[in-house]
């Protein structure tokens, strides 16, 4: 059967990225990753992919903090193309994708989120969970439209709060779940 194209995009350590990489390593997901791509030029998601064998390329972003330069988001399209990507999957990657990728992969860009959407979207959610007094929190995998963490929701994960609970053990916690989750929602597509 063909293997399913992934593009996968991050800004930071890249522990998403290597679950999947893992699973796709052992044969467990139908996948093929075929571009990593990062807007940070040390982001661990590099060293990732280059530790997978895994084509990667950093992706100046430009002079907006919270999206691409819509130039260089094109080029993001045709690098993700010139690959042959079928599946955009967001790992990490912080900034909001516009038009020019939004056309171009039309509900074929997922994102991985750490709350129990739309329940604490942005940044830092386990911290706003905690602080909400949540007994349970958990991570959502989502389509990608043109809001934050707002497009249509696939999949999502449980984890309780426990007392005595950390930002830090709390994250560590939903990072667990996301780990399993995303390859488990990448399968999915795999198969469809
Ligand atoms: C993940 O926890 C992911 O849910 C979050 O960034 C982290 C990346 O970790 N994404 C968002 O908050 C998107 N709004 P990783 O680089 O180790 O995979």
């Amino acid at each position: 059967m063909k293997k399913l194209g992934l593009g996968i995009l991050g800004s930071g350590t890249g522990s998403n990225c290597r679950a999947i990489l893992e699973q796709i390593r052992a044969g467990n997901l139908d996948a093929e990753a075929r571009l990593v791509v990062a807007d940070v030029f040390d982001a661990g998601i590099l060293e990732i992919a280059r530790e997978f064998g895994v084509p990667n390329v950093y992706l100046p972003p430009g002079k907006f903090r919270t999206r691409l330069e819509p130039g260089v988001e094109m080029e993001l399209v045709r690098l993700l193309r010139e690959s042959d990507v079928e599946l955009v999957v967001l790992a990490g990657f912080m900034r909001v994708l516009k038009e020019p990728m939004l056309a171009a992969f039309p509900r074929r860009i997922i994102n991985i989120h750490p709350s129990l959407l739309p329940k604490f979207p942005g940044i830092e959610s386990w911290k706003q969970a905690l602080e909400a007094g949540e007994k349970m929190a958990g991570c959502s995998v989502h389509y990608v439209d043109a809001g934050i963490d707002s497009g249509e929701i696939i999949a999502q994960r449980t984890v309780p709060v426990l007392p005595g609970d950390t930002a830090e053990s709390l994250h560590a916690r939903i990072q667990a779940a996301e780990h399993a989750l995303y390859p488990e929602v990448i399968a999915q597509f795999c198969a469809a």
